[in-house]
């Protein structure tokens, strides 16, 4: 390995005493790929153990923990009659690569697929449509449906310890159900779930708590549990970057094992807002100061702007779209090969990438997403 990169190459201890070999992370992504009854599909097991060698953590797919919250066709879910056999499966092709296996857990609220949850009806804190779908106009939760969904993360968690996975992450970020209820846009209720910044991060806080819950009864003593996060919003009113650092300042206080920023541009400075001369993740970092592992994601490529990001105070960097595009990413960045780490896709490589069909039928065609060869 050139010395140079040795510091992506440190193992980091987590808050509970969980040791991660490196400060490399797969990112979350959905692969629309799994089976239709809702459990884990030959292909998409294929596609992890593609990757999974070498990576401090792996963070799975979004696993769906309620009926009413499916977001993807072919996303799997913690439900499933049969999820178990597969999920298994899947911890341990991680697993026996010497990486963390992390599944992230997931509810899309108003963010929801009508054709792909009960009555078509999606729910979330309040009945305010996604400016991303008008149509769908989401039905108020009723505060026995919020303690449900509560429930269901906890289930999902004990499904993940059941089914052999190091942790799970919530996922609270990309305007999905938790950020729903954080987020003034989506959230103006006034009973106790809604108003002020405090009201409106009781459900983030009351998920965090069952998972923990969840995680001490049943878990080993180092089971891991990260939330992921996205620091702003371009809705008005919206999240913006100071009501997450107070979401921070909280996360820290619930003893979390890492924290994870949710963004497409790693280097991204508030949008919302004039006069920010630091970066999101910059400002993180400073308000974190130490204090609880942090990741960061977003449009990284190689080795060299991964390192940046570590020596710039991020403690672990997670890889998307480049882990698509190069499953032997940490493999080249250890073994002098960084030059041949390839930052395009080129048309037609599904195959050799071990990429599932229906995800490999989203990225050609969504347009921009992926950096294609010409
Ligand atoms: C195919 C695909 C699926 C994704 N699915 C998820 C997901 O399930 N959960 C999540 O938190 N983020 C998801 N994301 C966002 C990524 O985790 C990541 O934040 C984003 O792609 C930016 O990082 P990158 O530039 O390294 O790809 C997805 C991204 C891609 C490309």
């Amino acid at each position: 390995m050139k010395e140079k990169y040795k510091n992506l190459f440190i193992p980091i201890t987590l808050k509970n005493g969980a040791e991660v070999r490196n400060r490399i992370v797969m990112a979350p992504m959905t692969t629309f790929s799994g089976n239709s009854d809702g459990t884990v599909s030959e292909q998409e097991l294929k596609y992890y153990k593609r990757r999974a060698k070498g990576l401090g953590m792996l963070i799975t797919a979004c696993i769906g923990v309620s009926l009413d919250g499916i977001a993807f066709p072919g996303q799997f879910t913690a439900f499933a009659e049969n999820a178990d056999e597969n999920l298994k499966k899947l911890s341990e092709i991680i697993r026996n690569e010497g990486t963390k296996a992390i599944l992230q857990i997931h509810h899309g609220g108003r963010m929801a697929v009508p054709a792909l949850i009960p009555g078509g009806q999606a729910v979330s804190a309040g009945n305010i449509p996604s400016p991303r779908t008008p149509d769908v106009i989401p039905r108020e939760l009723h505060e026995a449906e919020i303690d449900r969904i509560i429930e269901d993360f906890g289930k999902a968690t004990k499904k993940a310890i059941d089914t052999g996975f190091d942790g799970v992450e919530i996922h609270g970020a990309n305007t999905y159900l938790i950020q729903q209820f954080f987020s003034p846009h989506s959230n103006r209720r006034t009973d106790r779930w809604g108003g002020d910044i405090q009201k409106r991060m009781l459900f983030p806080m009351k998920v965090i708590d069952k998972v923990k819950r969840v995680a001490e009864e049943y878990g080993k003593k180092d089971f891991i549990v990260g939330y992921r996060f996205s620091p702003e919003e371009i809705e008005t009113p919206g999240i913006r970057i100071e009501d997450t650092l107070v979401l921070v300042e909280n996360l820290i206080s619930k003893e979390l094992d890492y924290i994870h920023i949710s963004l497409q541009d790693i280097h991204a400075k508030p949008s919302m807002g004039s006069g920010y001369d630091k970066s999101m993740v910059e400002m993180i970092i400073d308000k974190v100061n130490g204090r609880i592992p942090v990741i960061a994601v977003g449009g990284i490529h190689t080795p060299d702007e991964a390192l940046k990001i570590v020596e710039d105070g991020a403690d672990m960097i997670a890889l998307g779209r480049e882990l698509i595009m190069e499953p032997d990413w940490v493999k080249k960045a250890e073994e002098d090969q960084e030059d041949e780490i390839a930052v395009k896709m080129s048309r037609g490589s599904k195959d050799k990438l071990v990429i599932p069909d229906a995800l490999y039928k989203q990225i050609e065609n969504t347009d921009g997403w992926f950096p294609f060869e010409k």
